[in-house]
């Protein structure tokens, strides 16, 4: 996407390899920063600390992880520590397993002199691969925008939740790729972009991202959305996943179930768009099968924003004695979800429904 004019991606490979550049994603939308990761344990730390966030492109930093620390040590011991220790950082996106075991079985087959190379040709893959999926899901699920927008008057009004922008994947995003699609195809759309307590992903990230490609959005507290759906003003939610199991339950940013239960109430559809890394196809029950992240209270009681000087600060918003709970991500039972969008089209949010798009996959549960 363009960021002042100029194509831009969260995650940037050197030409041929060798190096990786991605934007850092805790200074936006006041600074834009983009910071070189020199090594597997800025990769790490990229992830962990959340440099880079969102599940697609959690896939893509550790596959250039692996290629990184490939550069420094590609005996077998060293890829090994790549995998553990990049395998460490996150533990609910399951995109970030599926690119840790993608790169492990091919390189491990390899010379270690070979590996280096070899890991540089995937990592670049994985990225350019990520771009085509989410690109795919624009596709059909901008067939679902135009759908509502040929039997109404004025704009579509999605509502979506967390960041799967695309600042969230290498290009495009997940649940902004029809959103995206569906402005250049020039349908009339708004946005209802909740701010996702407690790291505001969606009030850093998505406002941000919408605004830089001018698509008309509010911001509305988490709390609004249900809200907004009994009163008519949202025609469809679209969410991204950090992990779907082969059943259809859906793990999302926390909050992402509350609004699907507001959703069915109101008769709104609700969508996931999904790209099939994010599919765990080991996993049938999201309730007891996900792991869900625990992050650092300090989320919950401090918020970060730009204060009247300018300056980026941090402020406590509760007292000193209180502390935090900060559940990362929660399921959305499979009977909530309206559909899936997919790169191979829309289903069912079923076991039947994904295993008649990915047959190849479900066969080999
Ligand atoms: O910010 P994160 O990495 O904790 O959040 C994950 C997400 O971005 C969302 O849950 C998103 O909606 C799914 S990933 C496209």
């Amino acid at each position: 996407m363009m960021v002042n004019g100029v194509p831009c991606r969260p995650i940037r490979l050197a030409e041929g390899g060798g190096g990786v550049e991605v934007i850092d994603q805790r200074r936006l939308p006041h600074e834009f920063v983009v910071v070189p990761l020199e090594g597997l344990a800025d990769a790490a730390a990229a992830i962990r600390d959340m440099w880079v966030r969102g599940a697609p492109l959690i896939g893509a930093t550790a596959a250039c992880g692996v290629a990184l620390h490939m550069d420094r040590d590609p005996s077998d011991a060293g890829l090994g520590e790549a995998v553990a220790v990049l395998g460490a950082t996150r533990p609910t996106a399951v995109n970030l397993r599926w690119a840790l075991e993608d790169m492990r079985a091919r390189l491990a087959p390899l010379a270690p002199a070979a590996r280096a190379a070899a890991a540089w040709t995937r990592a670049a893959a994985v990225c350019e691969e990520d771009v085509a999926i989410n690109r795919a899901i624009g596709e059909h699920g901008l067939a679902l925008i135009a759908a509502i927008a040929a039997r109404k008057a004025g704009p579509v009004n999605i509502l979506t939740h967390c960041n799967a922008g695309w600042l969230a994947t290498v290009d495009w995003g997940t649940a902004t790729a029809p959103i995206y699609l569906a402005r250049e195809r020039g349908i009339a759309l708004h946005v209802w972009v909740d701010e996702t307590r407690p790291r505001n992903q969606g009030a850093h990230l998505t406002a941000w991202e919408l605004a830089a490609a001018g698509v008309p959005h509010r911001l509305v507290v988490d709390n609004a959305g249900g809200h907004l759906m009994q009163r008519g003003l949202v025609d469809m939610v679209i969410v991204g996943t950090d992990r779907t199991t082969a059943a259809g339950d859906v793990c999302n940013k926390i909050g992402t179930y509350l609004k699907a239960l507001a959703a069915r109430d109101c008769g709104v559809p609700f969508y996931v768009a999904l790209p099939s890394p994010t599919i765990d196809w080991t996993l049938a029950d999201g309730l007891s099968g996900i792991p869900i992240e625990e992050r650092a209270g300090r989320e919950v009681t401090h918020v970060q924003g730009r204060a009247a000087d300018g300056a980026v600060t941090e402020v406590r918003i509760c007292p000193d004695a209180t502390a935090a709970a900060n559940p990362a991500f929660d399921v959305t039972p499979a009977r909530l979800v309206t559909a899936l969008i997919t790169e191979r089209g829309v289903c069912p949010a079923t076991a039947g429904g994904l295993a008649g798009l990915f047959p190849e996959r479900a066969a080999v549960r």
